[in-house]
């Protein structure tokens, strides 16, 4: 007998999801190899990475308030997979740095981090992101159960605002789009507070 083919249209639009969240670091690498990241490639690489690690961590944190303006509980389906996307760029992220801009000289990053105030403030961002992502898995989150793991989780924001602080403190002079991001991130907290206060049947999850 055939295979049955059981996936059903939220699977796959999650599929789709998880295929779209890899083209953008398939086209880095695609430009890489092809020499065309410019004349300071690793820093194109790093500037690439970096926001396409905090885009993913931001679009993680969209999900709830989609589902509560629309009241499809659909977009919970995306979560884990864009929140694992900011996780993957941002250890990309590291790895050009550790591999490329330091040479894999580890002494060298160390003494890097211990010495740049937004470095450190990455690497917590990054160092966050690991029990996030540890618990993601199905087993994790019924082992956990709703509760705690809801409480671990909304360390999601706390990732993201030292995202933005550690980009807000490496910019030299135009910080508009550093701002924009806080701005964001403020409306999506401010979205999550109202939900708690006002947690009607919408709001409750
Ligand atoms: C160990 C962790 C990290 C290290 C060592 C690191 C290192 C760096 C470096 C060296 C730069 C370039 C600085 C420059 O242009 O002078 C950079 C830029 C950036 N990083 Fe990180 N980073 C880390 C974690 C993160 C995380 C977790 C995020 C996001 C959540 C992030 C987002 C960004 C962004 C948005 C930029 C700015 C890109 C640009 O416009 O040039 N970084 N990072």
């Amino acid at each position: 007998m055939p295979a049955r083919h059981s996936m059903n249209p939220l699977q796959f639009y999650r599929m789709l999801v998880i295929l779209n969240g890899a083209i953008p670091g398939f086209m880095l690498a695609w430009d890489a190899t092809q020499g065309r990241l410019g004349a300071n490639s690793v820093n194109q690489a790093l500037h690439v990475t970096g926001i396409l690690s905090l885009v993913f961590l931001f679009f993680s944190l969209l999900m709830t308030p989609l589902r509560w303006a629309t009241g499809w509980s659909g977009w919970i389906a995306f979560r884990r997979a864009l929140g694992l996307y900011g996780f993957f760029y941002s250890l990309v992220h590291l790895a050009i740095y550790v591999g490329f801009d330091r040479a894999l000289n580890l002494a060298s990053t160390l003494h890097e981090i211990w010495t740049r105030t937004f470095l450190q403030v990455g690497t917590a961002a990054l160092i966050l992101m690991v029990p996030l992502a540890v618990t993601s898995t199905n087993s994790m989150i019924r082992r956990l159960g709703q509760k705690q793991w809801r409480l671990l989780h909304r360390a999601a924001y706390l990732v993201a605002a030292l995202g933005v602080l550690h980009y807000f403190l490496l910019v030299k002079s135009d910080v508009r789009l550093p701002l924009a991001f806080a701005a964001v991130l403020i409306v999506l907290l401010g979205i999550r507070a109202a939900g708690r206060v006002l947690s009607t049947e919408r709001f409750t999850k």
